[in-house]
């Protein structure tokens, strides 16, 4: 099946729940904001404030395609993944991806006081987190399997996409 992709809003657990699948699946687990956070030298938050969001984009794909060209991975992208049309066309080309589905009272109590988000540094971070939601959730509804984690904690949900995995390997 190729690489696994984990996409979903911030909050959803998709980090969690990769290093979970990886173990499983003897496979290595990659975090693509790890990644864009180590070629750039800087925290997620600064390459915001001192580069602007369109660079970040910019270096998500990149950082997406040298990871679609390694070996097989699960790999926990950012929450924006979904928002470039070219991101979706090379995770479909290189592997499967799995939309996190979660309702936002939970996702906001996995954020609520996180500073680490720059989208969600807003007088009313739960309204951001409603309004990104709602652009988006058309583009996560793409993904080949969505995986409904409303109530569950990241084993239950790495449990779920491994049904998955055996059910098509
Ligand atoms: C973003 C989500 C973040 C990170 C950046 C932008 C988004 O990743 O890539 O802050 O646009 O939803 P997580 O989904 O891992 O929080």
């Amino acid at each position: 099946m190729g690489h696994i992709y984990l996409v979903g809003m911030m909050g959803s657990g998709k980090s969690s729940v990769a290093q979970l699948l990886a173990q499983q699946l003897a496979r290595p687990a990659i975090d693509l904001d790890q990644e864009i956070v180590t070629r750039e030298g800087m925290s997620i938050n600064q390459i915001f404030q001192e580069r602007g969001e369109t660079y970040f984009r910019g270096v998500e794909t990149k950082v997406l395609k040298t990871c679609a060209a390694q070996t097989d991975a699960v790999i926990a992208t950012g929450g924006g993944i979904v928002l470039l049309d070219e991101n979706f066309a090379i995770m479909r080309a290189t592997g499967t991806v799995f939309y996190l589905a979660a309702p936002i009272d939970e996702l906001f109590e996995h954020v609520r006081g996180d500073t680490t988000r720059p989208l969600l540094k807003q007088a009313d971070p739960k309204q951001a987190l409603r309004d990104i939601f709602a652009a988006r959730e058309a583009r996560y509804k793409q993904a080949d399997h969505i995986i409904n984690t409303a109530g569950m904690r990241p084993r239950g949900i790495a449990d779920a996409i491994m049904s998955v995995v055996k059910g098509s390997s």
